[in-house]
């Protein structure tokens, strides 16, 4: 993806996970994990491993939980999502997810859940499992949980989440109605206000202006960097203010927006779709043998049984490598010589060959301090965590308090 297709707000924040599957392959990384890489220079991200999402269709096993998770993360850190940018973490160490997944399953109409086109979809394809449990069936506002605690702009999936969102939007919509907007809002951001001296005040005021009034996005940014450079504002203020930039109306939790990821074809080594469940993959690290071994028996066009028989190009998934990896002259040397017979298959195949293990090279290189030293990467995860707690539990006082709940209960 291309820094040109992101949508124009330089700011926001971001929110995406995955299940923990295990080492990626590069379906996963084209598919998403590139899209997060590049989101990360620009947006203030979270990126989580869903774990509890995989207990949802994988409880009966769940032996293979944290080599999978950790084996994933070390992917991620490979194909250079960075721990200073983006905060990287799990899922189920940051409960604040679960409470507020509980606090809207008490306003979520079964038919919603019922009708996310996954649901029947799932039960359908996973036959050998039961899923006819509370767990499966909530998943979708498990993901609104996960997804709303943050309050992002904008959402990074896939089509296949699309529903995911949409369902998070109506959810966040019957919350807004049902809790409303807080009446308070106005005065508690005049309070959070004194907290800065009278000339932050009358900057921010005027930055707040400029960007409402006439969309000054660099005005925004800086407005943003004073909100987090005052060390005298709390945590909650911190997250008021932000809100308050962006207008006096205050939703208790935005409505966020897909941003959807342009999803390239990725062909696995026989033709299908790449996916680890057809065992057809090239994993993001592979060792460059084996990614010429697997390339080199790869599905050609049927067509081309001798050497000297002509091809189609759009009929070979190899095609699709080259799309992706080569430059436009050897896409060009590709296209003549495959249609006239005058390069040979496994000639066509070494460029693509020599691209791909040249990026895993460099993610193997990237990865192989962590796997030398998985401690690391439990830092990163601990560090992900803490940063992500703050903005789940600044999200949850205001939800706990839009509902009369009690605060949460001080550590001792
Ligand atoms: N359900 C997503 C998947 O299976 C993973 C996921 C969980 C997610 N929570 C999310 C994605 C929140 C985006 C936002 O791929
Ligand atoms: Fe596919 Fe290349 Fe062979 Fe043509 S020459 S069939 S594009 S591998």
């Amino acid at each position: 993806m291309t820094d040109s297709s992101l949508p124009a707000p330089a700011s926001g924040t971001v929110l995406s996970g995955m299940r923990p599957t295990g080492q990626l392959h590069l379906g996963n990384y084209h598919g998403a994990l590139k899209n997060w890489v590049a989101l990360q220079e620009r947006y203030e991200c979270y990126f989580f491993v869903a774990d509890w999402h995989a207990l949802t269709t994988g409880y009966e096993d769940t032996s293979q939980l944290q080599a999978h998770l950790a084996a994933m993360v070390i992917d991620w850190l490979a194909a250079g999502l960075d721990p200073a940018r983006a905060a990287i973490f799990v899922q189920s160490q940051v409960p604040e997810h679960a409470e507020l997944h509980l606090l809207l399953s008490m306003i979520t109409p079964l038919p919603w859940l019922e009708r996310v086109p996954t649901y029947k979809d799932q039960q359908a394809q996973l036959k050998d499992r039961d899923l006819a449990t509370y767990g499966f069936l909530g998943y979708p506002l498990l993901q609104s949980a996960d997804i709303l605690i943050y309050r992002p702009a904008y959402v990074p999936v896939g089509e296949d989440q699309v529903a995911h969102v949409e369902i998070t939007r109506e959810v966040a919509r019957r919350f807004n109605h049902l809790f409303g907007g807080d009446p308070q809002f106005a005065a508690k951001a005049k309070q959070a206000l004194r907290r800065f001296d009278a000339a932050g005040r009358e900057r921010l005021q005027a930055l707040r202006r400029g960007f409402m009034e006439a969309g000054d996005h660099a005005g925004l940014d800086e407005a943003r960097a004073m909100i987090a450079g005052n060390h005298r504002l709390e945590q909650a203020e911190r997250a008021l203010l932000r809100d308050w930039l962006h207008g006096d109306h205050h939703q208790l939790l935005p409505e966020p927006q897909v941003l959807l990821t342009p999803t390239p074809k990725v062909p696995g080594l026989d033709g299908r779709k790449m996916s680890k469940s057809y065992g057809n993959v090239i994993g993001l690290t592979e060792d460059p043998e084996s990614i010429a071994r697997k390339i080199k028996g790869m599905q050609t066009d049927p067509a081309r049984v001798r050497r000297t028989d002509p091809g189609d190009p759009e009929k070979c998934p190899v095609w699709d490598l080259h799309k992706l990896y080569s430059t436009p002259q050897t896409r060009e040397w590709v296209q003549a010589g495959c249609r006239s017979a005058g390069i040979g298959c496994l000639e066509c195949k070494k460029p693509v060959i020599d691209a791909i293990s040249a990026e895993a090279t460099l993610m193997r290189e990237r990865a192989a301090p962590y796997i030398a030293n998985p401690r690391r990467v439990r830092e990163i995860l601990d560090a992900g965590a803490v940063k992500a707690r703050q903005a789940a539990q600044a999200t949850m006082e205001v939800v706990r308090g839009a509902m009369h709940l009690l605060p949460e209960r001080p550590a001792s």
